[in-house]
């Protein structure tokens, strides 16, 4: 796989030119709109097997036992905090201080848990490398940062070819791949959260003894746009153009589209940081945090081409051309946009479209508009960035990218 000599994220693994040999569910050559994927049993390919390329991906030779890699004394401070059908979400703080998310996936097992077909390696492949890369794109941000704050202004700033960076996407602090009995203090901590909140879930207890699991530690990245209360309109409209240059800078990156940008998939956490730096086409922006920081997560119906050698690339994403129950849910403005975003693809997934994330952009305006839950709602400020959002809201579909809305549009 060739990259440019500046790309310090994960595609320099040297496994990764098997990548486009390895999942059957969502790769596809562009060029050649063939979907390769059948030829993961080849065996001239280095790595066997989807579980190999997990594995390495996971830094791995083999899947560690679960005990044993998070063992009771380490899980000391931790809490269950969300779960989902593909599994369950835990936050911890580790030894070393810092608070992650541990979001814990059974895999490749025959038994159902929570009433779906567990997900086998070669499916789980695109969340986990989407993951990765769009987390490798914060690498240069903390470096400009320090740039910005000795006072040196952007025209002294030397990017060294840097086109793209952001560090609104999850941090994926690392991926491990374990096997075995699910841990006892996490059983405990399970129980106590369906005592407290009631679990809709399967208790893991019930897994058997051989169940392997992805678990996947993110940064702590907050809470989601639902749930949170922000002081006023200001910090919204702060928050909304981190989202959207975020996004316009994996678009260049990456030709990425979220594909399901719904407000419990951006989180919130509270900062003193004044600015969200940016390097969008090569060139440094930043963007007012207002008290906000901005982070997009699951990325598991998210779209990227990934380049290949010889200036191709292939399409990681998840065909939903298939999934009906997807487009016929009703009731909140959420839902039309997975049928818009399909009417823009022509029900089919793997092209790049990235008025898809101008449809999320759109959502996002209008529960910002309508939904959200603002402390200070009586005041100029507040009404002048409803005003603000309003306009935004009347424009965006006039845009056809993330990408075009932040570099042109001449009033945000
Ligand atoms: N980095 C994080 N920081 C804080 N909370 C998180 C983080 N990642 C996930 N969560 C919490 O866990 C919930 C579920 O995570 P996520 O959105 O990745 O999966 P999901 O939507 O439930 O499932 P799926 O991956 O199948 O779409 C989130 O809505 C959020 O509340
Ligand atoms: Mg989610």
């Amino acid at each position: 796989m060739h990259l440019s000599l500046q790309y310090t994220g994960f595609l320099n693994e040297e496994c990764d030119d098997t990548i486009i040999e390895l999942s059957k569910l969502s790769i596809a050559d562009q060029s050649h709109e063939v979907t390769v994927l059948d030829t993961f049993h080849d065996t001239s390919s280095r790595l066997a097997t989807p579980r190999d390329y997990v594995l390495r991906r996971c830094g791995q030779a083999d899947a560690i036992l679960f005990d044993e890699c998070y063992p009771d004394t380490v899980l000391k401070n931790c809490h269950k905090i969300g779960e989902g059908v593909y599994g369950e979400v835990f936050l911890w703080r580790a030894r070393d201080g810092r608070a992650r998310v541990l979001k814990i996936v059974p895999i490749a097992g025959t038994l159902k848990v929570n009433g779906e077909s567990q997900k086998d390696f070669h499916e789980i492949i695109s969340e986990i490398v989407i993951a990765m890369e769009l987390s490798a794109l914060r690498a240069p941000i903390a470096e400009i940062n320090r740039h910005f704050d000795e006072g040196k202004d952007v025209e002294a700033l030397n990017l060294h070819a840097i086109e793209n960076a952001t560090d609104v996407f999850n941090e994926v602090l690392a991926v491990k791949c374990v096997y075995g009995s699910y841990p006892a203090r996490l059983l405990d901590l399970w129980d106590l959260y369906d005592e407290c909140k009631g679990s809709e879930n399967d208790n893991p207890a019930i897994l058997p003894a051989d169940q392997q699991f992805i678990v996947l530690e993110l940064a702590n990245a907050g809470q989601d746009l639902e749930s949170y209360q922000f002081n006023n309109a200001e910090q919204a409209y702060a928050l909304f153009l981190q989202v959207a240059y975020g996004l316009a800078v994996a678009e260049e990156a990456f030709q990425f589209e979220h594909r399901d940008l719904h407000w419990g998939n951006v989180l919130i956490a509270p900062t003193d940081q004044k600015y969200a730096t940016f390097v969008l086409r090569g060139r440094a922006l930043r963007v007012a945090r207002c008290g906000v920081a901005g982070t997009v997560i699951d990325y598991s119906l998210s779209r990227v081409s990934l380049p290949l050698a010889a200036g191709e690339c292939a399409a990681l994403y998840n065909d939903l051309a298939a999934d009906d129950s997807l487009f016929d849910a009703v009731g909140d403005y959420q839902f039309e946009v997975y049928r818009l975003m399909r009417d823009k693809l022509g029900n089919d997934w793997k092209n790049f479209e990235p008025y898809t994330n101008i449809l999320w952009l759109h959502y996002t305006v209008d529960k910002m508009i309508t939904s959200l839950r603002y402390k200070r709602t009586n005041t100029k400020i507040h009404k002048h960035y409803i005003d603000k959002l309003k306009g935004i809201k009347s424009r965006i579909l006039d845009y056809g990218s993330a990408a075009l809305f932040v570099l042109t549009d001449n009033e945000i």
